[in-house]
């Protein structure tokens, strides 16, 4: 089978792709498929009717990649491709859009209120602690915390360094642990507990080695792990997911309460990242978890 893995791209997440795609790439190859890579650029149809493949190995992450935009190219010329379709992918980049989803599936979602940059900026739009989020980013870029009242609202949306579009939330602040639960079809995985001395799980946290610490399986209250597997699992199901996905968590101990974040669609393949540590601990070798999102392909 001639399987070209797409990654890179030109969204804010592109080196996390670049990543992704190098690792699927390899390991598609290591599995003995016929394995290209494709360097995504605007000229994306072009370059994949040049590579010719019978399935395409979605290895992007972010704006374009993650949000329904590729997948509709994919539909467009009728090649099989991994991971999730055009709506479901659409509805879960969008973190607000994605909580009405989770809410009519049952599940416990964290205040939150949309903002624009000025109003973000002006006055506080929620009681500190809040987060200020964009609403269609990944990898925590933009994530900011709003810790205390007489801070004042964050300046940071309003600066030059500010990449992430003009559509953003406040959202309550969950205090608490990190998790997260890998799902493959209609398996979830694990439940990882993250941990790190940074402020939060941010971008370096993520991907710098040793930024962070995962335990798997969290050592969490058997009730805890059992609700997050069940709720990683609706999830999916109730945004329409395919593949591979990771929900992630907040859990409050203080209140037993375990509130979902997000969906990711397009979860990262890294050598740093959850998902193919969850398959590892499953016993699934990452070579083995590549050739199971070829194989799961459709369109
Ligand atoms: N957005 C990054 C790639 C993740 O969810 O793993
Ligand atoms: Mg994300």
């Amino acid at each position: 089978k001639r399987v070209a893995v797409v990654y890179g791209g030109w969204s804010s997440e592109r080196e996390v792709s670049v990543s992704s795609g190098t690792q699927m790439l390899r390991a598609a190859k290591a599995a003995g498929y016929d394995a290209v890579g494709i360097d995504a650029t605007r000229d994306l149809a072009r370059q994949i009717a040049e590579a010719a493949p019978d399935v395409i190995l979605n290895g992007l992450h972010g704006p374009w990649g993650e949000d329904g935009c590729v997948q509709g190219l994919f539909e467009i010329l009728d090649i099989p491709y991994s991971h999730s379709g055009v709506t479901a992918s659409a509805i879960a980049m969008d973190k607000r859009k994605s909580k009405a989803v989770y809410q009519q599936a049952g599940l416990d979602v964290a205040q939150d209120v949309a903002v624009t940059r000025e109003e973000a900026a002006r006055a506080h739009p929620l009681k500190p602690p809040y987060v200020i989020k964009p609403v269609n980013e990944g990898s925590s870029f933009g994530v900011v915390f709003v810790r205390e009242q007489n801070n004042g609202p964050s300046q940071f949306v309003l600066s030059d360094d500010w990449k992430y579009g003009d559509n953003l939330m406040a959202e309550e602040y969950i205090p608490g642990r990190e998790l997260t639960v890998a799902v493959l079809g209609d398996k979830p995985l694990a439940v990882t507990e993250i941990t790190t001395l940074r402020e939060f799980y941010d971008f370096d946290a993520k991907y710098a080695a040793g930024g962070s610490r995962h335990v798997v399986p969290a050592e969490v209250p058997e009730h805890i792990t059992q609700k997050a597997l069940e709720a990683a699992l609706k999830a999916h199901q109730a945004l329409g997911c395919r593949g591979v996905t990771r929900s992630d968590f907040r859990f409050d101990e203080d209140k037993d309460r375990l509130v979902i974040l997000e969906t990711n669609t397009q979860p990262g393949m890294t050598p740093t990242s959850l998902v193919p540590e969850q398959a590892a601990y499953t016993g699934m070798p990452f070579e083995d978890l590549v050739s199971w999102m070829i194989e799961d392909s459709s369109c």
